[in-house]
C-alpha cells in the first residue's frame, strides 16, 4: 500500500533511539522528509539523521527536551523557518523507570508525568500553528496505560493520560488535523529491556498470544500508518499493538 507520504514533513520526538529512531526510518523509506527530535543521545540523533538522509530524504536534527517549555519553544520557532510547517507529528519521547508502588517520591512521580504526559501536551500545543491542513499526530501510548502497572504506577497513569489527551485533542483539532495513538506492548527497545527486568522470564509465553515481544519497526509500521492519509477516516482512536495481550 502507498503510504502517500511523498515530500511530507514529519516531527518525531526522541528519535535518537527504539521506536522513533525506527518510526523516522519509515517515514523517510515512504518518501517524507524527518526532523529528527532528541534530548540527550546525540549520536544515536544523527544515525537516524544519516538513515534518513540514505532515503533521499532531508533530514534535520532538533534538540528537543519536551519538558523544558523552552526548549519546546525555540525549537518550534526554528522549525518554522526551517521546514515551514509539518504535515506530521509523532511523539515517541518517553522514560519508564520501574520502582516500587510504596517507594516512589514524589520527585520521581514528578519527573516520569513530565516526560510522558506533559512533554506530549506541551509539544504539540506548541506545534499546533505549524500542523498544515490535513496534518496528523500520532502520540505513543502504552498498554501500560491501559491496564495499569504496580512497578511503574507512574508510568501508567502518564499513558492513561496520553490516550485520554489524545481524545482531546482529537476534538479540539478537528476537523483540520487527525490525532491517534498507538498503546504498544513489550518491545524490544532499550526501554523495553528495563521493563523486562520487572517481568518474568516467561511472560511473554505466558501473556501474549504471539509469545514474543514488538521489534520496534512493527510499532513503526502502526504509527506510519495513523500518520498517513491511508487512515485519512481515523482520529481520536488508540490502535492496540501488543501481541494479543488483552486476549490471554
Ligand atoms: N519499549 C517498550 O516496551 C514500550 C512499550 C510501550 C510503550 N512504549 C513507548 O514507546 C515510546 C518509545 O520508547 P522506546 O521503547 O523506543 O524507548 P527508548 O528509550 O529507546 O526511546 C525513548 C526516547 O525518548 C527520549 N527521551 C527521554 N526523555 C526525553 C525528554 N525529556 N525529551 C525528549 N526526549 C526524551 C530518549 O532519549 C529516547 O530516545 C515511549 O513513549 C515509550 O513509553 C515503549
Amino acid at each position: 500500500m502507498d503510504l502517500q507520504l511523498t515530500d511530507k514533513i514529519a516531527l518525531v520526538t526522541g528519535a535518537s533511539s527504539g521506536i522513533g529512531a525506527a518510526t523516522a526510518r519509515l517515514l523517510a523509506a515512504e518518501g517524507a522528509d524527518v526532523v529528527v527530535g532528541f534530548q540527550r543521545n546525540e549520536q544515536g540523533a544523527a544515525a537516524t539523521v544519516e538513515a534518513v538522509r540514505q532515503h533521499g530524504r532531508r533530514g534535520f536534527l532538533c534538540r528537543l527536551d519536551v519538558t523544558d517549555a523552552g526548549d519546546v519553544q525555540r525549537a518550534v520557532s526554528e522549525l518554522d523557518l526551517e521546514s515551514r510547517g509539518l504535515d506530521i507529528l509523532v511523539q515517541s519521547s518517553g522514560v519508564a523507570p520501574v520502582g516500587d508502588f510504596d517507594k516512589v517520591s514524589a520527585g520521581e512521580w514528578a519527573r516520569v508525568v513530565a516526560v510522558n504526559l506533559n512533554g506530549p501536551f506541551h509539544v504539540l500545543q506548541a506545534a499546533i500553528p505549524l500542523l498544515r491542513d490535513g496534518a496528523a499526530v500520532v502520540n505513543v501510548a502504552s498498554v501500560a496505560g491501559q491496564t495499569g502497572v504496580p512497578h511503574q504506577a507512574h508510568y501508567a497513569a502518564a499513558k492513561a493520560g496520553v490516550i485520554n489527551l489524545t481524545k482531546s485533542a482529537a476534538r479540539a483539532l478537528a476537523p483540520r488535523v487527525r490525532v491517534n495513538c498507538v498503546a504498544p506492548g513489550m518491545t524490544l527497545t532499550e526501554m523495553g529491556q528495563i521493563t523486562a527486568t520487572a517481568l518474568p522470564p516467561d511472560y511473554a509465553q505466558q501473556k501474549l498470544l504471539l509469545q514474543r515481544f514488538a521489534e520496534p519497526e512493527e510499532i513503526a509500521a502502526c504509527i506510519a500508518f495513523l500518520a498517513s492519509p491511508v487512515s485519512g477516516f481515523i482520529t481520536g482512536e488508540t490502535l492496540n499493538a501488543n501481541g494479543g495481550r488483552d486476549l490471554r
